[in-house]
């Protein structure tokens, strides 16, 4: 089969070369899919870039999601045929004409899905999902704050907090991402680079603060949120966007240390706290967790209530130009390459 491995850190039109090899096998709990197309995650930038500790050696193969037809299948999986098309999760290893994964995070979805909303639900409505539904719990009427809120995980967390009938705040980084932000409901859209995001909420909030905070810049970013929280108020911090601005020792300290330091006793005597996620992480001690998070937005989007937005379709020759793509902070909603 083909595969597009990272061979090269460094910029898109070096990084990758489609190789040939061989199919990957199944174990007893897991199915083969024939690969239609698979999505790019901020995490595979960072991975090209050399900054994802996470990810594998040189030369790697990524990608955390396909979506395709059920090609085989281990003694231990039931519920699915061969034909079946499914919207799976992988643990690395998208980025080819077929993939693994684990019974669990395999979920069949119909022939209409479109590519694009079959793997954006993969990876980052589910991220998003166990963000505000397992971790930050969001209830009606919460102050919720979305950073990057046009991206890929972004759109699905304000579509989830609008579903919960929050008041939902989104910051990003130029007009159109604001006109995109308005379009999809956000009440108080914010670009960071005009407006300093800590005034602009003062000001609209008066007295009070936010419930919720959903982080995947870091540093500075998160320091300046938590001040923003209100008795009760918890803040999400789930990435590290900031940290690929700068390539020296020196830069990504100075990223690590911009988020400050905490001690328990100030959450305790405020109030207010701080939880940091890691889907990797979950997926290895919680399968089942995970599976469980896939299978509700699989729901929600086939009830109408949750609907991805593609905002990039390449082919394989052109992943130079999807990883540019987002990388560049133009993107918005989901990135999908077709084989
Ligand atoms: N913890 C987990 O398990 C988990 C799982 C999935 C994703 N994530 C994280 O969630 C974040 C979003 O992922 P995604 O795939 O949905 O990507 P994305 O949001 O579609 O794209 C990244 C966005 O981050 C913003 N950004 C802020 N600072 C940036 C910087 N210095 N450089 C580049 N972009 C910057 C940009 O939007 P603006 O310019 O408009 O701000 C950019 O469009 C990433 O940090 C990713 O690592 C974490």
């Amino acid at each position: 089969m083909k595969a597009v491995y990272l061979v090269k850190y460094g910029k898109s039109n070096t990084a990758f070369e489609i190789r040939e090899v061989d199919t990957p096998e199944v174990s007893d709990d897991q199915v083969l899919i024939k690969v239609e197309a698979f999505g790019i995650n901020f995490a595979d930038v960072m991975a090209r870039l050399g900054l994802y500790k996470g990810a594998p050696p040189l030369p790697a193969l990524l990608g955390y999601e396909v979506v395709g037809h059920v090609e085989k299948f281990g003694s231990n999986v039931q519920n699915i045929k061969v034909g079946d098309r499914v919207s799976a999760m992988t643990h690395f290893g998208g980025y080819a004409e077929y993939a693994v994964a684990q019974k669990e995070v395999a979920c069949v979805i119909p022939e209409s899905m479109s590519a694009g909303t079959a793997v954006a639900l993969a990876t980052q409505y589910t991220t998003a999902y166990f963000l505000s539904h397992n971790m930050a719990n969001i209830q009606e009427g919460d102050k919720v704050l979305v950073h990057a809120a046009a991206g890929g995980v972004g759109t699905a967390l304000v579509q989830m907090a609008l579903h919960k009938k929050c008041l939902v705040f989104g910051t990003c980084s130029s007009s159109d991402k604001i006109d995109y932000l308005r379009k999809n409901g956000v009440h108080h859209p914010i670009n960071y680079l005009e407006k300093d995001f800590v005034s602009e909420i003062r000001t609209i909030l008066g007295t009070g603060g936010l419930d919720v905070i959903f982080d995947p810049v870091g540093g500075l970013s998160v320091r300046k949120g938590y001040k923003l929280l209100g008795a009760g108020g918890r803040l999400v911090s789930y990435g590290v966007s900031s940290m690929n601005r700068t390539k020296s020792i020196l830069g990504k300290i100075r990223v690590l240390a911009q988020f400050g330091i905490y001690h328990p006793l100030q959450f305790l005597s405020n109030s207010r706290g701080m939880i940091g996620v890691n889907m990797l992480k979950i997926g290895e001690d919680n399968p089942e967790k995970v599976a469980i998070a896939m299978k509700a937005v699989i729901k929600l989007a086939q009830n109408g209530i949750i609907k991805p937005f593609v905002g990039g379709e390449f082919k394989v020759a052109q992943m130079a130009e999807a990883h540019e793509y987002l990388e560049s902070r133009k993107s918005m909603g989901k990135i999908v390459v077709k084989w």
